[in-house]
């Protein structure tokens, strides 16, 4: 007898490797708190859509193209996204993915990303710049989950759920069409964090 796993989804884990990582993710995490200041517009989106937390989404959502530190950031990732489109055995002979958006995400104390996909994306991700302890990870929901009919509860690598924890200096990539969520962050520091785009057209 043989079992075989059919259609897995993927999900990447990297870290920024340099040397010198760490001044490096200060000057994203300066430049991140400075966008939140100088970003009026972001901060009137955010107070709507993303209740006492800020992102740049609707406003600076192309930061690697205005920021030469997030140009780097693009850089460094490029190397990961690579690999995980390998992974995914992605055939891109005839077309590159590229980065199309790079946007901050500053959450403090009781803020939550609520469950979502991004549309009109290939592969997205989050890089993360500052990770308080105790503050929450990436969500994921298994994309079968609304065909589970009669199901029975699953245990271990099989649970609908599952949560990869956010770690300054690391990053995660999946498939945008795969649905997630940012739990509240339980503790007083803010969680800062960088998400973006590539898209394959
Ligand atoms: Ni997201």
């Amino acid at each position: 007898m043989s079992v075989q796993r059919l259609f897995p989804t993927l999900v990447y884990r990297g870290r920024l490797k340099h040397a010198g990582w760490q001044s490096f993710n200060n000057r994203l995490l300066r430049e991140s708190l400075q966008l939140r200041h100088d970003d009026v517009g972001g901060r009137r989106w955010s107070k709507e859509n993303y209740p006492g937390g800020y992102t740049s989404y609707n406003s600076v959502h192309r930061m690697h193209e205005v920021s030469p530190t997030f140009a780097e950031l693009q850089r460094r990732i490029s190397r990961h996204v690579r690999s995980f489109a390998a992974s995914l055995e992605f055939d891109l002979t005839q077309r590159a993915l590229t980065m199309t958006d790079c946007w901050v995400n500053i959450m403090p104390r009781q803020v939550v990303h609520s469950l979502h996909l991004h549309p009109l994306a290939t592969l997205s991700g989050t890089y993360y710049v500052r990770t308080p302890p105790g503050c929450p990870g990436l969500k994921f929901e298994d994309p079968r989950l609304d065909r589970f009919m009669a199901a029975p509860p699953r245990t271990g690598s099989s649970r609908p759920w599952v949560v990869i924890p956010a770690e300054a200096g690391t990053l995660v990539l999946f498939e945008s069409w795969l649905r997630h969520e940012v739990p509240p962050n339980p503790v007083a520091a803010e969680r800062v964090s960088i998400s973006f785009n590539y898209g394959w057209f």
